[in-house]
């Protein structure tokens, strides 16, 4: 029998990109396409949410979940009034900026793009050390993206904000789905809609539920004890 690791390989390797991409898979949109795509919190989009943040504290640092070509970064970093004042990190599977050129630009601006797999993303990223993390068109391609979200939420200082759009559950049961988005928004109080999530972090972690767990490892569905053994 096929370990559960070994199964988890398989699942991320398959999840995994190569270089061809489909024609309509945009890697480049800017920080307006942001503002506008990504969902707000508690009614304040992205750029006034920087702002804010740049009131209260001289530098934030700011992550890309799934940063494609780095164009949004590269466009925060180019903004004059948050000019030195924002660390900004891309994580990506793919490198898609151009070494010989963008990628001087990013690297000339400050901007650290990881090539990596966002399910480890706490292997590059400390806990609890971004101010704000952005993930657009991302999420969507996650073999486990409630592992992602635990991970980001760990990375995420206290108070630090969570901007998601293009989310699904995956290969969650719309049973499970149910459970988990009327958790989180009770415990957590993230705002979730039908495929935004944004949050601030208001724990030390994202912990599943005890009867949530007992719930699931009562269960022989394969797929559902391989979401809990993420825990
Ligand atoms: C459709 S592109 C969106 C790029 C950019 N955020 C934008 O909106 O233009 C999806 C991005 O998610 C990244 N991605 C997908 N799965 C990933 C994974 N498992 N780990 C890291 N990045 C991933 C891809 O490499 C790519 O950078």
């Amino acid at each position: 029998m096929t370990s559960l690791s070994e199964k988890l390989r398989i699942f991320r390797g398959a999840v995994f990109e190569t270089s061809s991409l489909r024609s309509n898979y945009v890697v480049n949109r800017g920080l307006d396409d942001y503002n506008f795509d990504l969902p707000s919190f508690s009614g304040i989009r992205l750029k006034e949410i920087i702002d804010l943040k740049l009131k209260k504290e001289k530098q934030i640092r700011l992550l890309d979940a799934g940063c494609g070509d780095g164009s949004f970064l590269l466009e925060c970093a180019l903004q004059p009034r948050w000019k030195n004042r924002l660390e900004l990190l891309g994580i990506t599977s793919y490198p898609y900026h151009d070494y010989s050129s963008s990628h001087n630009l990013l690297d000339n601006n400050g901007i650290q793009i990881h090539v990596a797999d966002l399910h480890n993303l706490t292997q590059y990223i400390k806990p609890d050390s971004t101010d704000i993390v952005t993930s657009s068109g991302c999420f969507t391609y996650l073999a486990h993206p409630y592992i992602v979200l635990k991970r980001i939420y760990s990375v995420l200082k206290n108070r630090g904000l969570c901007l998601i759009n293009m989310f699904t559950w995956s290969a969650l049961s719309s049973e499970d789905a149910d459970l988990l988005t009327n958790y989180l928004k009770g415990v957590y109080g993230m705002e979730i809609e039908r495929d935004t999530i944004s949050f601030t972090k208001t724990r030390s972690r994202l912990l599943l539920p005890l009867r949530y767990k007992e719930e699931i490892f009562n269960t022989s569905n394969n797929s559902e004890l391989e979401f809990v053994n993420s825990e």
